[in-house]
């Protein structure tokens, strides 16, 4: 099995993760971070697993993408169903997002979404260790233009099978705004359960959203595979 990142590194909120750290850093903490960054750079590379599940690719970010992330994720419709993507998004946020997700400062375990006959940037996802160690959190989203094609939710399920199978942790949690109706179906085509309802931070909205949650939990997710309700 593949020691990937996740498992040794502290949790955040998973949509924060996938998107940007808070923006204002001091100069001290940016130094500790390129040397934690460096340290760190070594490790992560060549532990994140690319995942292939036709027509969509999961790889870590890559350069390449930049100009297409920054495109796509410069969208309030976007922006404002997660939890720390900054709007407007510039080209310098998505250099900065790739440059933390190679460096394993941001995303412990974070996938740019890819076609994969021609490996065009779709969008990002990721999951993200708890404190507790026994809870990930997974979070996605995907250009406007590549929305109801079915990719995030074969995002969702590649992360989900790939945590539950390398992972010794119990649940999956996901989280989506009240409102987010593609988000709450792609959560239960992957068999979550709603839990609660609760407030998070919006960057994009400045305030406050409400969220649903929904929790997988390890012998719901091996009763699913075995009865062939997923894939
Ligand atoms: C949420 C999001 C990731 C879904 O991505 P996607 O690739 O379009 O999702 P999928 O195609 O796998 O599934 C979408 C499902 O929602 C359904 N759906 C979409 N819009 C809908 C609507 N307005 N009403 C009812 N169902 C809707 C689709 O029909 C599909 O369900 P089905 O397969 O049963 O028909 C995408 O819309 C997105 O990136 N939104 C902005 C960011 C975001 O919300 N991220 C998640 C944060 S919790």
């Amino acid at each position: 099995m593949p020691d990937l990142p996740f498992s040794r590194l502290g949790g955040l909120n998973m949509q924060s993760e996938l998107l940007r750290e808070s923006q204002s850093r001091s100069p001290r903490e940016d130094s500790l971070e390129s040397s934690q960054e460096r340290l760190q750079a070594s490790a992560v590379k060549d532990r994140l697993p690319d995942i292939v599940i036709a027509p969509a690719r999961f790889a870590r970010p890559h350069e390449d993408d930049i100009d297409a992330l920054a495109h796509l994720a410069n969208n309030a419709n976007i922006a404002t169903m997660v939890s720390r993507m900054p709007h407007p998004y510039t080209v310098a946020d998505a250099a900065d997002f790739v440059r933390r997700t190679k460096t394993g400062t941001i995303g412990k375990c974070v996938y740019a979404i890819t076609k994969a006959d021609n490996g065009a940037f779709l969008g990002c996802c990721g999951i993200e260790p708890h404190p507790d160690g026994k809870t990930a959190e997974l979070g996605y989203w995907l250009g406007e233009p590549h929305w109801n094609k079915g990719y995030a939710t074969e995002a969702a399920q590649a992360l989900t099978d790939m945590a539950f199978r390398t992972h010794d942790i119990d649940q999956i949690d996901a989280r989506c705004r009240v409102m987010n109706v593609a988000s709450r179906r792609v959560i239960q085509k992957c068999g979550f359960q709603f839990q609660g309802s609760g407030m998070v931070d919006s960057l994009a909205l400045g305030g406050m959203m409400s969220v649903e949650w929904y929790r997988l939990d390890r012998k719901t997710w091996m009763s699913l595979r075995s009865w062939g309700g997923l894939r």
